[in-house]
């Protein structure tokens, strides 16, 4: 059967982690993600603006014993305060399930996190996005991180895109992107 855009963004990650590797979880929401990381990588960067998503995460990490998680209750736009070079990220785009529909992820924000997640990126690393895009302003998001993803300069980073093309609604989609080499003006 065909993967789902959520399996191939895990399988995407998972290539490139290992008992060595840092991650984060840009979008903690209900810690699906922040599990999935955590079981593969020695340190996991989680964070989310909820104090609900942190506590959910906290149990789910607590539950199943995982302690390489560090919950960070603030903006993903400030990811740069607290994380250093990371291997592999997840953005899972939109508002949390059964919460506050009015919390969700915002295109200045989003764009802000996302430049710095690419700034703190090994090479070889790998960012995946999810982006959920069917809620009131979901389509102002996916246009701008669309157009952001577009024009990373191909020479840096391997961008892709991996969409369904006949479901009905706003079916999400995932932005798979690799850094291949450092920005040259930064060097
Ligand atoms: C689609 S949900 C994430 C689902 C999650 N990956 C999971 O496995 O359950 C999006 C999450 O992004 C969070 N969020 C919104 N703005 C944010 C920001 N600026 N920084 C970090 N998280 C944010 C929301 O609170 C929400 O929990």
């Amino acid at each position: 059967m065909v993967k789902r855009p959520l399996d191939l963004s895990h399988d995407f990650l998972a290539e490139v982690l290992d008992s060595s590797s840092t991650a984060l979880d840009a979008t903690m929401g209900n810690g699906y993600d922040t599990v999935f990381l955590a079981r593969l990588a020695k340190q996991v960067y989680a964070f989310d603006i909820q104090e609900q998503a942190a506590l959910q995460t906290q149990n789910r990490l607590q539950e199943l014993g995982l302690t390489n998680v560090q919950i960070i209750l603030d903006g993903h736009e400030h990811v740069d305060r607290y994380v250093g070079e990371i291997k592999a990220a997840v953005f899972n785009l939109g508002y949390l399930p059964k919460a506050d529909k009015s919390v969700i992820t915002k295109p200045e924000t989003t764009l802000q996190a996302l430049q710095k997640v690419l700034d703190c990126l090994l090479i070889g690393g790998r960012v995946a996005i999810m982006v959920y895009h069917g809620h009131t302003g979901g389509k102002e998001e996916k246009d701008a991180v669309l157009a952001f993803a577009e024009n990373l300069p191909q020479t840096q980073f391997s961008v892709m895109l991996y969409q369904p093309l006949n479901q009905k609604n706003t079916p999400p989609f995932l932005i798979m992107i690799e850094k291949l080499k450092q920005d040259t003006k930064a060097v």
